[in-house]
């Protein structure tokens, strides 16, 4: 029986938890009992700021970390198993894309489907181009990531994320160094590739815009503690001051925070 179909849509998404995970690196925690549930077919949002184990947390579906206690299960698999990684189909987007330089546009989707012979080059080229008309990029298929704006490269990133027919879609700061209506068409596209595919999709993200307009909902991390877990319209009008610092901070030049933090380091 032939695995192969043109529609990069998968039939099944699969939700995610973390249950109780700590990770340390040495004597440093960077995660601390963290519990989270994402279900199946949610756009879950994960802010927080810089250095505050989002990346870490995430790598754990993909194997590419191991909680030091707790888990972290993708539907029922464990995301620690390698045997999970033929279970599901997880596919990560990349801040940066991680598209190979040396290859056209085409060839970065076809890659894998290539490597793992997933039908026959006819099949491989309908799937292909199918993928890029959904993203409007039939155009740019013979184009070299080095001839791509910074937006196109996030929408082949996520192109190629989409060409593995995943059944969870992880993105890594899908609209950094954009502008703000390229980062609204980004949003646009991970709505409606949820709406199309109903594809759990999990978005760790700076971009406030992003969260407030398109999650259902979102967790806020701090420390390596979950901070808070809301909706958007919990996190509009935050009552919490951390919260509300960290989305909608006042700028002020007669109080200025570098200062602060200056101050403190000399302290
Ligand atoms: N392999 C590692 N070894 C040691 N420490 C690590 C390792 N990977 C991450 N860390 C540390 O874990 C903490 C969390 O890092 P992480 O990359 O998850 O942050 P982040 O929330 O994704 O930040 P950003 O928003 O800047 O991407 C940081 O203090 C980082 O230095
Ligand atoms: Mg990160």
């Amino acid at each position: 029986m032939s695995t192969y179909s043109a529609s990069p849509f998968a039939s099944k998404t699969f939700g995610v938890t973390f249950a109780n995970l700590t990770k340390k690196f040495g004597d440093t925690t960077v995660l601390h009992n963290v519990s989270l549930e994402v279900k199946p077919g949610e756009i879950f949002c994960l802010m927080g700021p810089s250095g505050s184990g989002k990346s870490v947390l995430i790598k754990h579906l993909a194997g590419l970390e191991l909680p030091t206690s707790g888990t972290a299960h993708i539907g029922e698999f464990n995301a620690s198993d390698p045997a999970t990684r033929q279970q599901v189909h997880l596919a990560l987007v990349f801040q940066a894309g991680a598209l190979f330089n040396s290859l056209t546009v085409f060839d970065n989707l076809a890659l894998y489907l290539r490597e793992h012979r997933l039908g026959t080059e006819n099949e491989i080229r309908e799937r292909v181009m199918h993928t890029l008309s959904i993203l409007s990029l039939e155009d740019s298929a013979k184009k070299f990531p080095s001839e791509l704006s910074g937006g196109m490269k996030k929408r082949v990133a996520i192109a190629r994320a989409l060409v593995m027919q995943p059944q969870l879609l992880i993105y890594d700061e899908p609209t950094s160094e954009l502008d703000p209506v390229m980062s609204a068409t980004i949003s646009e596209i991970i709505a409606t590739l949820r709406e199309q595919t109903a594809v759990t999709s999990l978005v760790v993200t700076h971009d406030r815009n992003l969260a407030l307009s398109i999650a259902d909902r979102i967790a806020i991390i701090m420390d390596g503690r979950i901070h808070a877990t809301g909706t958007p319209e919990e996190f509009r009008k935050p009552t919490d001051q951390v919260i509300a610092e960290f989305l909608w901070p006042v700028i002020d030049i007669n109080n200025p925070r570098f200062k602060k933090t200056i101050g403190k380091s000399h302290e």
